[in-house]
This record gives structure tokens, C-alpha cells and sequence, in this order.
């Protein structure tokens, strides 16, 4: 009798935390639906969702879905990235990331500028802005451009770091020296190609002539 009774005790009370645990398992439900990730010990094979669930998640009961792993929202419309995509990235599905301009890696937390950096030019970011950061010889957006400090004069061009390519008629590091194919006579000078600075008394195109003074 004692016995009857403790176990219809037990069973009362069993039942009783039987209850409280599945009114605590429906209100976490709840809660965890409400943010898309519900746990799957109430399924209703009759539920129905709609809107339905994406990305493959279960309808576990009416309107709750079950997300497959990597996404949440009501309807495991959210995919969600781990890590997170960086720089202000998109989560497109998991482990995939649409990275704004000047950001690329797997999830965007590496710089990439259009096109590269050329001549061992680095990709850095300043204040959010992409750009080539340069060595010191060379510059322009990609690197691209040539430094010549001595400057190339009379129309030439800077190739490479400290060399001038030269027009026709002049030569130099700088293109600073005119040529006179046939050589300025009497001390005369090659001012520019193929023209003599005489000296006095000298003239002509190569200063052969001596002007007669009297
Ligand atoms: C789910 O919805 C259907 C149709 O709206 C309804 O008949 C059913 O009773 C609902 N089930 C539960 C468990 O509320």
C-alpha cells in the first residue's frame, strides 16, 4: 500500500517534471524559432510552412523551420559565414563571400587592386581606400610609370628607373647632349642636333669659315 502509494507519488511527480520540462522545451522552441534555428524534438509530419523553408531546411511544425546548417532567418532565408566575411562582405552561402571592390580573398579580408601592382609594387588599403603602394623608382596608379630624378630632356622618355630613351640627335642620361653627326670645327659647339655654336671668328654650318675681319 505504502508502496502503491510512493510510486503513484513518483509517477506524479515524474510526470509532473515530464511536463515542466517539455513547457520549458516548447518556450526555448519558441525562442530558438523565432530565430530560424528551432530544435527538431517536436516534429509534426503535417506541418506545413509558408512561406516554405529555403536552403533545404525542414518544416518541424507549423510555420517553424529547421535550418541546414550554415543558414538562419525565419525561413533559413540567411546564409551565415564562419568566419564572418570581413570589409563589409556579403555572405552569399556558406564559406562563400561577395567581397566589395578592392577586397578578395575567401572572406574578403585580403586587398586586391584591379589589374595588380606592377614592379614589386604592394596592394595595401589606406583608410579604406585600395592602392598601389610603390617602390621608390617607380609610380603612377599600378607602378606602371618609370622615375628618371635627372629628368629626360629634349623629348625623351623615361623607361626605366634613371634611363632615358632619347629622341633622334641626342644622347645622355638625360638626353641632355646634342649630336652633330659631322663634327663642330674651330672650337665650335654642338648645341643642338646636327647645329654649331661657333666661335669667334669662325662660321657656317660647322664653323669652317673664318669671317674676314678687315
Ligand atoms: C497546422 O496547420 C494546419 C493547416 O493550417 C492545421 O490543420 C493544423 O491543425 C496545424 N497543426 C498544429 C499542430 O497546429
Amino acid at each position: 500500500m505504502g508502496l502503491s502509494c510512493c510510486s503513484s507519488a513518483l509517477l506524479r511527480m515524474g510526470l509532473l517534471l515530464a511536463s515542466l520540462a517539455l513547457f520549458v522545451s516548447i518556450c526555448e522552441a519558441r525562442l530558438e524559432a523565432s530565430r530560424g534555428v528551432a530544435i527538431p524534438f517536436v516534429f509534426d509530419p503535417k506541418a506545413i510552412c509558408d512561406p516554405p523553408c529555403k536552403h533545404a531546411g525542414i518544416c518541424i511544425r507549423n510555420n517553424t523551420c529547421f535550418c541546414s546548417k550554415g543558414y538562419e532567418g525565419e525561413v533559413c532565408q540567411y546564409a551565415n559565414c564562419y568566419p564572418k566575411c570581413k570589409n563589409g562582405g556579403e555572405c552569399l552561402r556558406p564559406g562563400k563571400c561577395r567581397c566589395p571592390p578592392g577586397f578578395g580573398g575567401k572572406y574578403c579580408h585580403k586587398v586586391v587592386c584591379d589589374g595588380g601592382c606592377w614592379n614589386g609594387g604592394d596592394c595595401i588599403a589606406v583608410n579604406g581606400v585600395v592602392k598601389c603602394l610603390c617602390p621608390s623608382s617607380w609610380t603612377g596608379s599600378r607602378c606602371q610609370e618609370a622615375l628618371c630624378p635627372q629628368g629626360c630632356r629634349n623629348g625623351g622618355s623615361c623607361v626605366a628607373p634613371g634611363i632615358c630613351s632619347c629622341p633622334d640627335g641626342w644622347l645622355g642620361g638625360a638626353c641632355h647632349t646634342a649630336v652633330c653627326k659631322r663634327p663642330c670645327l674651330n672650337g665650335g659647339k654642338c648645341v643642338s642636333p646636327d647645329v654649331c655654336r661657333c666661335r669667334p671668328p669662325f662660321s657656317g654650318p660647322r664653323c669652317e669659315e673664318r669671317k674676314k675681319l678687315f
